[in-house]
């Protein structure tokens, strides 16, 4: 385990390396406990370097066996190697030298899932973002640029498989019972894209003929009798080829392109050169084990791996600092992806519903931080939401801001002044201004200053004068670190509704630069005046959600029943509905907190009845629009003082009211949208589910009895069916017998598929009420419970943490110290994955004063810990200060 050293990387810091890596040649000898590992290193010292300055390699836990220099034992008193580091001293002023470091690992014992490990048989790396130094002492550092070649001897007969990055150069046998195979990588990498793979799995492959005519072989690896289920993510992975050539002008470039699947991941999926890897929860998939939600994050996840072929690997990123470069943009790009296969308003929506629940909370909280950070202690707790997708964000709003074909101008020269180097953000933004000849100075403000800014909007119409006045100010809230925040470029999209529904145009706009539909707004205040205006128009503002802010704008209810109505915006229709039913619900919070009966608007009741049986709208868009905000929304909107179990009451009762006044709508559609069609998973199909599960669950909530849901459990021929009548079996009526008959038959039915176990433990983590924390400590027990794999900790006990409010916020506290001993017992074998869980107490602070008082006693036993990994103990910290 990597120990806490207290020791904080800052960007201002950086320098080049010394040394300069000419070549890389790896062989492994694999062994489950003793893996033997010889590093061949080239090194020339860098033009200008100290001549006298050592060489400093990196690791962590290593145990060296062997070192040479220039194929020549080193003598002791020239280095000195720590489970941390190995420096050389004494080399060559100019000319080039070899290093040969051999390390003895042990795969099997590496829980960490950093390194190199084994999942389930098979061997495999994971190398982002240091996890290379716990193979072998190496500049571990994204500025380090190499070419690798790799050698890989392993058993024959339980190994068939062995791979590596870039382009397969020959194999043989290798001694009795081995064998050994080599691969070259041509393109220069740094260290944390390296891969290796070995083992025994079964394959499906295809093709794929580049816009230039190539043929790359294609090649998705899953355990033998699983190759079926890898039919969906070979097909993303063409489309991703496809578009990413169409839209991006971005070809493949090597002979082959492999995906393997894996068990046990820490995260999502891994970029490596040529050789993905990722948790097969984003590769496996069938109608019978896998959901609509499931068939879009594989499409998502397929494509964002892919991307980084060109943005993250091609174009690397110069430090960890520099992380946004290749994931917000990659995201981006995911997101645009996604947007062109499916319906573009409906992904908005979710991405925005996303951005809310997860990084808006992140960026108000202990843990907030610029999306280009300026210190860490620990890099793998940056891989964030704020680096993801706020990064993600600020890149579509340059999109914004430049047009389409500025977009595209400045990505060109993007890559074509920083291929094959170690860029950052500033060559970025640099590689904008530039194709376009625009300044971007104040807009790089998003990359540095944290917080939600949070606009404040009034408007006055002047029916003399014809015109209309729009007041914005701006106000970033302070953040760990930063206090005085300065202006932002925000661009805001816009559109003036007229009474009939029709947008009006403006003949002349003062106070501000407008540009199309977009309004600048770059002073901390601005007055914007729109002449030529000839009736009271409706302001319709931040459409798309061009900007990730958060606005106060308070509108009629009759304002936004016109936004509802009329914007032909989807985003913006789908946003009014929330802004309407917001009120209701922190209204209905408080009655519910006071014992007061709860009521709904009739405003908002029609305006969500007519979007549900609008025939004319996408199934999808009303299933948003059905889909109220969330309680976690609610607790946002609140700002603080939070009771968790006020804020559920409130919701269901206005859920509850909605059920009964649309009781003939729901069951119309619950009825009107059975299909009697073979399973697609295709986004109109998803989106006619979606809704008929909306409505199943409003029948439910104006229902005293489980047998509609009952029925339609027993009906499902699709897991997304099946698992949403569970979800409102469990939810609703989670003592009833019916609820634990289909428990009961979904377990032995799905016994042998561990994605599936998943979402049981997941449904029945988000059973709401006091009874939650009793009910996953018998889950835990259960034989199914596997503690060493991630996904199932997190389907459990991260659920629980995440999603349960009324369960983990239980006011006497009980779940916060169980969650604490949890996030201790996992920290000892992996502190990655407990470092993420804890980040779900960011919100402490935020709640009623006893709840809090628990939470922080809760993450006082945490600190007191005598043995934290540094992944913990930065968490900690910082969420307590
Ligand atoms: N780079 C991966 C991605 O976003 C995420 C990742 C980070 C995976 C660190 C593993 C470890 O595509
Ligand atoms: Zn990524």
């Amino acid at each position: 385990m990597r120990t806490d050293t207290g020791r904080i990387i800052h960007l201002a810091d950086y320098r080049p390396t010394d040394f300069v890596l000419e070549r890389v040649d790896l062989t492994f000898e694999l062994d489950p406990t003793e893996t033997k590992v010889e590093a061949r290193l080239i090194f020339h010292r860098r033009e200008g370097a100290d001549p006298s300055a050592p060489l400093v390699l990196d690791g962590d836990d290593l145990n060296m066996t062997g070192l040479m220099f220039d194929q020549v034992e080193l003598a002791a008193e020239r280095y000195t190697a720590t489970p941390e580091s190995l420096t050389i001293r004494d080399l060559p002023e100019t000319a080039p030298f070899e290093i040969t470091v051999t390390t003895q690992i042990n795969p099997e014992a590496n829980t960490q899932l950093m390194g190199l490990y084994r999942s389930n048989g098979i061997y495999c790396t994971q190398c982002e973002a240091e996890g290379f130094r716990r193979i072998t002492y190496f500049p571990d550092r994204p500025d380090v640029l190499a070419v690798y070649t790799v050698n890989i001897i392993a058993d024959k007969d339980t190994n068939p498989l062995l791979l590596s990055n870039g382009n397969f150069l020959g194999g043989a046998g290798y001694g009795p019972g081995k064998h050994f195979a080599a691969w070259f990588d041509p393109h220069p990498k740094p260290s944390y894209l390296f891969a290796l793979v070995a083992g025994d799995l079964g394959v499906v492959e295809d093709t794929f003929t580049t816009m230039s005519g190539r043929e790359v072989a294609l090649k998705i690896y899953v355990e033998h009798g699983k190759e079926a289920r890898a039919a969906y993510a070979m097909d993303a992975l063409k489309r991703s080829m496809k578009w990413d050539e169409e839209v991006f002008g971005r070809e493949y470039d090597l002979d082959i392109f492999m995906i393997v699947a894996v068990s046990d991941f820490n995260m999502g999926a891994m970029e490596n050169k040529g050789l993905n890897i990722f948790n097969d929860k984003y590769v496996l998939a069938d109608p019978e084990t896998a959901t609509d939600q499931d068939y879009a994050n594989i499409e998502a996840i397929i494509a964002h791996e892919y991307f980084h072929n060109w943005t993250g690997n091609r174009i690397t990123c110069r430090d960890w600092f520099q992380l946004c470069l290749k994931e917000g943009l990659t995201v981006y790009r995911d997101h645009e992806f996604s947007a062109d296969q499916r319906s573009r308003p409906v992904k908005r929506i979710a991405e925005v519903r996303h951005l809310r629940s997860e990084q808006f909370p992140e960026d108000a909280g202990p843990l907030a931080h610029p999306v280009r950070p300026t210190a860490y202690r620990e890099i793998n707790n940056f891989y964030t939401t704020t680096v993801y997708e706020k990064g993600s964000e600020v890149t579509r709003m340059i999109a914004t801001i430049l047009g389409r074909d500025g977009f595209k101008k400045g990505m060109d020269l993007y890559f074509e002044r920083h291929d094959g180097e170690a860029a950052t953000v500033e060559d970025f933004v640099k590689s904008f201004e530039d194709a376009n000849g625009r300044d971007l100075k104040q807009f790089s403000l998003w990359y540095n200053q944290a917080g939600t800014p949070q606009i404040t909007v009034s408007s006055s119409y002047d029916a003399a004068a014809k015109t209309l006045t729009l007041s914005l100010e701006q106000m970033i809230p302070a953040t760990p670190g930063q206090s005085n925040k300065e202006p932002m470029h925000i661009p805001l999209r816009f559109a003036l509704i007229g009474a009939n529904g029709g947008e009006q145009a403006p003949t002349s706009v003062t106070g501000g630069e407008v540009s199309g539909d977009v309004l600048h707004l770059t002073e901390r205040s601005q007055t914007v005046v729109f002449s030529g205006i000839a009736s009271r128009p409706v302001v319709s503002l931040n459409r798309s959600f061009s900007a990730p802010v958060t606005l106060h704008f308070s509108q009629t209810t009759d304002d936004l029943a016109l936004i509802a109505r009329f914007e032909t915006d989807l985003f913006s229709r789908w946003q009014a509905i929330t802004d309407l039913a917001l009120p209701n619900l922190t209204a209905a919070a408080g009655a519910a907190a006071k014992g007061k009966p709860i009521s709904c608007d009739k405003g908002l009741l029609d305006a969500l009845l007519a979007i549900a049986a609008d025939e004319s709208l996408e199934p999808a868009f009303r299933a948003q629009a059905l889909t109220l905000p969330s309680e976690s929304d609610i607790a946002r909107e609140l700002g603080s003082n939070n009771d968790p179990d006020a804020i559920h009451a409130g919701r269901q009762g206005i859920l509850k009211e909605i059920a009964v006044a649309g009781a003939a709508t729901f069951e119309a559609l619950y009825k009107g949208l059975v299909s009697d069609a073979a399973y697609s998973p295709d986004a109109a199909s998803a989106g006619r589910r979606s809704l008929r599960n909306a409505a199943l669950g409003f029948l439910a909530l104006s229902e005293n009895t489980p047998v509609a849901a009952a029925e339609a459990f027993a009906k499902a021929d699709n897991m997304t069916d099946l698992s949403q009548a569970l979800t409102v079996l469990a939810h609703r009526f989670p003592d009833s017998p019916e609820t634990h008959a289909a428990l009961a038959s979904f377990e032995t039915r799905f016994a042998s598929n561990a994605l599936v176990l998943d979402k049981w433990f997941q449904i029945q983590a988000t059973i709401p009420g006091d009874g939650s924390l009793d009910r996953i400590m018998r889950l835990m027990q259960s034989p199914n419970f596997i503690a060493s794999n991630p996904n199932r900790v997190r389907a459990l006990i991260g659920t629980f943490a995440f999603g349960n409010p009324t369960g983990f916020n239980r006011a006497d506290g009980t779940a916060y110290r169980f969650f604490a001993e949890q996030v201790l017992a996992i920290d000892k074998r992996n502190p990655q994955l407990a470092a993420r869980l804890l980040t779900a107490m960011r919100s402490w602070r935020l709640l009623e004063p006893t709840r809090a008082d628990h939470a922080r006693e809760a993450l006082m036993t945490i600190e007191r810990s005598a043995s934290l990994s540094n992944d913990v103990r930065d968490i900690v910290d910082r969420t307590l200060k």
